[in-house]
């Protein structure tokens, strides 16, 4: 028996993954194509991925009646980052006897199988057929072909024209109000339609606490709770916009715990500002900012500041900026005299007093670690903290 594999997001599956699948079928003789809906895919944290269940549902209804086409949950049920060679490792143990595996990839992909992890193994557990595009570049191709038969990964090849769609196209177009009946099976278009799938809308608070608890720990999210409580609370003190100090308090840390690779898949890797350079755990707020903006359609500039200056702050930010960096030392889960005399300060109405002395701390703290650790960000927010003390005793 001959099975081959079709992986991906489909978010949402169209015409041009079953017209694929169906020819590949055909070319190499498959008895069946068994499509694999990924889980939320880490590489596309920035956007924020239409639910496995939904994406699996989509898969089942457009392959629903189509011969030898099938459909499994083994990604989606894996929490966890999901490894090719764990899925087909899964599969092997439900195997048929006899039964070969092959995986469709792209034709760009070839050139990244090396990477994969424990290759070596993946490569005995499978050979994978490369879909090759009219028109694409020959000579790469075949020099992928030749790296990969070096690195005994047998591949075949299966030239198919072109379906002139995506799933970004199609999301786009159900975004804008058009009609997408061409791109995509009629069962599918029903399924978008009750679920209200990919219409463009504002998240609603709730729904973004949601997702935030999903990406983040249950420490990590208490915390972000209560610099959003603390932010409210601080804005009806100093006039502050309180809806916008809320966002900017949930999502301030929204970044913290991705992983070094989300960071560069983010392109967060060596082009940072230099301010932050060498200091990695600072990158959160530039990522988060970004996070805000791509998966939770923030647009507001002052939220986005909020976020981005969270940690060093940074001279001449906004009011809604002032009072997350402020929320973020003085959130009732902080507990010590540092905090303690902070918080007294903001809540007796002193906004710049307590933000000076939260940099001072800042500063004293990193300096007793044994880094000496400087951050020249936090410094500058500090010269600005100063001089506006000076101008207000003149
Ligand atoms: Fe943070
Ligand atoms: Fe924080």
């Amino acid at each position: 028996m001959k099975t081959g594999i079709f992986g991906g997001t489909f978010d949402p599956i169209h015409n041009g993954h079953l017209f694929s699948a169906e020819a590949i079928k055909k070319i190499l003789d498959f008895d069946r194509i068994i499509f694999i809906p990924t889980g939320e895919p880490p590489h596309k944290v920035a956007r924020r991925v239409t639910s496995a269940c939904d994406r699996f549902e989509m898969v089942c209804a457009a392959i629903q009646g189509i011969e030898g086409f099938e459909v499994s949950d083994i990604e989606i049920k894996r929490k966890s980052y999901t490894y090719t060679y764990d899925t087909l490792m899964e599969l092997k143990e439900n195997a048929e006897p006899g039964e070969e595996f092959s995986m469709i990839i792209g034709a760009d992909t070839l050139a990244d199988i090396f990477n994969w992890h424990r290759s070596q193994d993946v490569f005995k557990l499978c050979s994978f057929v490369a879909m090759k595009r009219p028109g694409s570049d020959e000579v790469q191709f075949r020099e992928n072909m030749r790296r990969a038969a070096e690195a005994g990964a047998k591949v075949y090849t299966a030239e198919i024209p072109q379906y002139d769609v995506s799933s970004t196209i199609i999301r786009q177009a159900i975004a804008k109000g058009e009609d997408v009946s061409v791109y995509i099976p009629y069962k599918v278009k029903e399924y978008i339609e009750k679920k209200n799938l990919y219409i463009s809308r504002d998240m609603t608070y709730s729904e973004i606490c949601e997702d935030l608890q999903r990406l983040l720990s249950v420490k990590r999210f208490t915390h972000s709770m209560g610099v959003a409580e603390e932010s409210v609370r601080l804005a009806k003190i100093y006039g502050a916009d309180v809806e916008k100090c809320k966002l900017a308090g949930i999502l301030h840390d929204c970044a913290k715990e991705l992983t070094a690779k989300q960071y560069v898949w983010m392109g967060f890797e060596g082009n940072c500002d230099k301010d932050y350079e060498g200091e990695n755990v600072l990158l959160h707020a530039l990522a988060g900012a970004v996070l805000a903006k791509e998966r939770y359609g923030v647009c507001d500039e002052e939220i986005l500041e909020a976020i981005r200056c969270h940690i060093t702050g940074k001279p001449e930010m906004g009011l809604v900026a002032q009072i997350v960096f402020l929320a973020d030392y003085t959130e009732k889960g902080r507990e010590g005299t540092f905090y303690e005399s902070v918080r007294e300060k903001a809540d007796k109405g002193l906004l710049y007093e307590a933000m000076l002395e939260e940099c001072d701390n800042t500063l004293i703290y990193n300096l007793k670690k044994e880094k000496l650790l400087i951050c020249v960000q936090t410094v500058k927010t500090r010269n600005w903290l100063v001089s506006i003390s000076k101008q207000e005793r003149k």
